[in-house]
């Protein structure tokens, strides 16, 4: 692990998680239903039959959770806060008790020691609001620049690091295109004229936070993947272009001022609903950017399927995580770079990355999982490989804290540092917690020698 001497003194060791995949307590202290809810409750839509209607019940048990988080050590928390607990009808009133909540947590955090990083969106959309256009509809940007100034008026003395959306990749093509997640559709002006309304309310969400908060730190978080043709066919680099375009390019140039990629305009083939000044609300100044890292793509051409016209291939012989996801460490290290040498990123934290493998509480009571082990090593290692190449990596946060509902795939995969049981609501640490808490503390004596 010689890598990670690389690591700047002060790195910020964390963990994640999201308010959907973790709270329950769906109908508790006037929340109002999410897309989420809807979604999950929709026959077929998730694995199992699986909702977050209960989840880890982090809702009330929180204080144990930031309990454990003090066990493993970590000196940050990556959570979201759950739009429709802080203004059920998506916009007008601000609800006292869903404020309070965050409240506590924050407060909980602090006197443990941990930091709180805040994301304001990570998916559970007033369903009131989709009701009225989601995000196809340009004034839910605008809600959600004033459910973000609540927040930040609230909670912004004592939280200072704040991202506005996450993966809005996923909100857009997931949710509107490929339909597989919340809301489920499958309609690519929707999906198109959804990413761009993402874009406009994470830059109007910016200058609320800051008007809100002078000293708030404020970032955004994109899931993004190194994409590579499977053959040197010209069809392939073509189709690796475009898948490029769809999951990299189109999330990073209008937050970097560059506008939309004109390629990926030209294949989507579909009209931005722009208005003048749009494009620097966008490109709104940030400290910092948000990587989840989670697998690259191979690509080849596949010009039957649908945009961006590109099949993922699997490698024979790669490892795989129980999500089929492959394991490929070097890709965030390659990813840091870009942002870095590409986009001239001065800060980047590592706000997810983790792996899904079907873990047991042993007779012993432990639960022992050394492909997560080895995962969480060698993706730290390329932390530190880019650390040393001169990307700015801030922070690393592990996906996740706990097994939690992983969204259209529910509670089967599991992705935590810590297992949870959840017919008692049991959690007992995983062995990568305990390896995740001793590199922690490695790290953290290299950095009093040095200080
Ligand atoms: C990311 C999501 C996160 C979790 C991980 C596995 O796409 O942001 O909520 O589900 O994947």
């Amino acid at each position: 692990m010689n890598d990670l001497n690389a690591l700047p003194a002060d790195f910020t060791w964390g963990t994640a998680t999201a308010a959907y995949q973790i709270e329950g307590a769906v109908a508790e202290d006037g929340r109002s239903p999410s897309i989420w809810d809807t979604f999950s409750h929709t026959p077929g839509a998730v694995a199992g039959g699986d909702t977050g209607d209960v989840a880890c019940d982090h809702y009330h048990r929180w204080p144990e959770d930031i309990a454990l988080m003090k066990q493993l050590g970590v000196g940050a928390y990556r959570f979201s806060i759950a739009w429709p607990r802080i203004v059920p009808g998506g916009d007008g009133p601000v609800n006292e008790a869903g404020l309070s909540f965050y409240d506590r947590l924050v407060d909980g955090l602090l006197d443990a020691g941990i930091t709180p990083f805040a994301t304001l969106y990570h998916w559970d959309l007033p369903q009131a609001l989709q009701d009225r256009g989601g995000w196809p509809s340009r004034e839910t940007a605008e809600h959600f620049a004033a459910y973000a100034s609540a927040v930040t008026q609230r909670l912004g003395d004592r939280v200072k690091d704040w991202a506005t959306l996450n993966e809005p990749l996923c909100s857009a093509w997931i949710g509107h295109l490929e339909g597989k997640m919340a809301p489920g559709l499958t309609d690519l002006g929707a999906a198109v004229h959804a990413s761009y309304h993402l874009h406009l309310g994470h830059g109007l969400a910016v200058q609320a936070i800051r008007a809100a908060s002078s000293d708030a730190r404020v970032g955004i978080v994109n899931n993004l993947s190194p994409i590579e043709p499977a053959s040197e066919r010209e069809e392939d680099i073509a189709a690796a272009l475009r898948a490029d375009g769809h999951t990299n390019r189109w999330w990073l140039d209008p937050i970097h001022g560059r506008g939309y990629p004109q390629d990926m305009l030209e294949l989507y083939g579909v009209e931005l609903p722009e208005h003048a000044g749009d494009l620097a609300t966008i490109a709104a100044p940030l400290d910092w950017l948000g990587l989840n890292y989670y697998f690259r793509q191979i690509v080849t051409a596949d010009p039957t399927g649908s945009v961006p016209y590109a099949q993922q291939i699997y490698l024979p012989g790669a490892r795989h995580t129980a999500m089929d996801w492959e394991v490929h460490a070097d890709g965030l290290e390659q990813l840091l770079l870009r942002l870095t040498e590409e986009y001239g990123a001065r800060r980047i934290y590592v706000t997810e990355n983790g792996s899904a493998y079907p873990d047991v509480v042993g007779a012993d009571g432990t639960v022992d999982d050394p492909e997560r082990v080895r995962y969480l090593e060698e993706h730290l290692a390329a932390c530190g490989r880019a650390a040393r190449r001169g990307a700015p990596v801030a922070g690393y946060f592990a996906w996740s804290l706990m097994d939690n509902f992983e969204w259209a795939y529910g509670y089967d995969k599991r992705f935590g540092l810590v297992h949870v049981d959840y017919p008692t609501q049991r959690r007992t640490i995983k062995g990568s917690g305990h390896r995740y808490a001793n590199i922690i503390r490695a790290a953290s004596r290299r950095a009093r020698r040095a200080a």
